[in-house]
């Protein structure tokens, strides 16, 4: 009989679960994204594995008496509340490195998508028209990018902008000016960078403290000829202020992988024409996923058989095996 119930809420790589071999793990899968479902699989679950579909928060973790570990399989943990497990003793890793070239490859492709309207022009050309006269674009070379968010997304974008020949502006306070300079990019104070730039990228995660960071104010500054992509989270662009600024051209193109609620089916930024929109697919690679996937799995492991995990976020606070059942003897490492 297996020691370990594993609930698997986001689709994971197949191949990368198949290291939670069945003698010691029993691999059950629900849809995360139904609190209930969710709910009824935790009862019985030691170890949980998500990605970003899957909220867990203070009721899921109520409804999980015996678990001790979360692994996010990728970076952003706006969808677990660490507090709330760290109360409850749940550690809680992720995989911060996983995917971010996968994200920065993906916006380096929508800077270009935007400024060639290649999403409108697409489209066009599947509805039946052959218009070559309506989609005029703007090179990048010689052009200023400021990128808003200066961690390993960030830092990946700016690399790979450098062949460009663009001019770099970075924000972000928690990153020397020498650290940008590296890099190619100049600091800037947020204001700056929004009037300064024709692409604004942003590479944040979201908090209280980036939450609407570019709203009104902040793209009343943009030059009307700016293109603002989004590949890290919903909701740090406002996205009320964005249709309006977009549908007033006061803006001239959005390239926006995610979205203040997802699924955004139905979202009004849908019916422009100067929106290039994909389905928070910045992760998406073959690659990141196969990363990603391996070392939540290798966190799950670690936690439930009291080896070392890397990227613990609340190891510091969370004692594992406080949380163990009696029923379930922890392995001698
Ligand atoms: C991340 O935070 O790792 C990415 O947004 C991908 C995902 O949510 O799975």
């Amino acid at each position: 009989m297996s020691q370990f119930v594993v609930v698997v809420g986001d689709p994971l790589p197949a191949e990368t679960l198949a290291a939670l071999r069945p003698d010691r793990y029993d691999v059950r899968h629900c849809d995360g994204s139904d609190p209930r479902a969710l709910h009824a699989a935790l009862a019985d679950a030691h170890a949980l594995l998500i990605r970003s579909g899957t909220q867990v928060d203070a009721a899921a973790l109520a409804a999980a008496p015996h678990l001790r570990v979360v692994g996010r399989a990728g970076v952003g943990l706006d969808n677990v509340e660490v507090e709330a497990a760290t109360r409850a003793g749940v550690l809680v890793a992720n995989a911060p490195h996983s995917n971010v070239l996968s994200v920065a490859e993906l916006t380096v492709g929508l800077i270009i998508t935007s400024l060639r309207k290649v999403s409108a022009a697409g489209a066009s050309l599947r509805a039946g028209r052959w218009d070559r006269s309506s989609f005029k674009g703007t090179e990048l070379s010689g052009k200023t990018v400021g990128i808003v968010g200066f961690g390993n997304v960030g830092k990946l974008v700016a690399r790979r902008l450098a062949a460009f020949d663009v001019e770099l502006l970075a924000y972000d306070p928690y990153v020397t000016s020498q650290e940008m300079a590296l890099l190619g990019a100049r600091r800037a104070q947020l204001g700056e960078l929004m009037s300064g730039s024709d692409v604004v990228t942003v590479h944040l995660p979201k908090n209280p403290a980036t939450t609407g960071l570019i709203g009104r104010r902040e793209l009343g500054l943009a030059k009307s000829t700016l293109h603002l992509v989004n590949t890290s989270r919903g909701g740090i662009v406002d996205e009320t202020a964005l249709l309006e600024a977009l549908r007033e051209g006061r803006v001239a193109g959005a390239a926006l992988d995610v979205f203040e609620v997802e699924p955004a089916v139905g979202s009004p930024l849908l019916d422009l024409d100067s929106v290039t929109a994909t389905p928070h697919l910045g992760a998406s690679t073959a690659e990141a996923q196969d990363r990603a996937g391996r070392e939540a799995v290798e966190a799950v492991r670690g936690a439930l058989e009291g080896a070392p995990v890397d990227h613990a976020v609340n190891a510091a606070e969370v004692v594992v095996s406080s949380r163990v059942p009696a029923s379930v003897p922890v392995p001698v490492p």
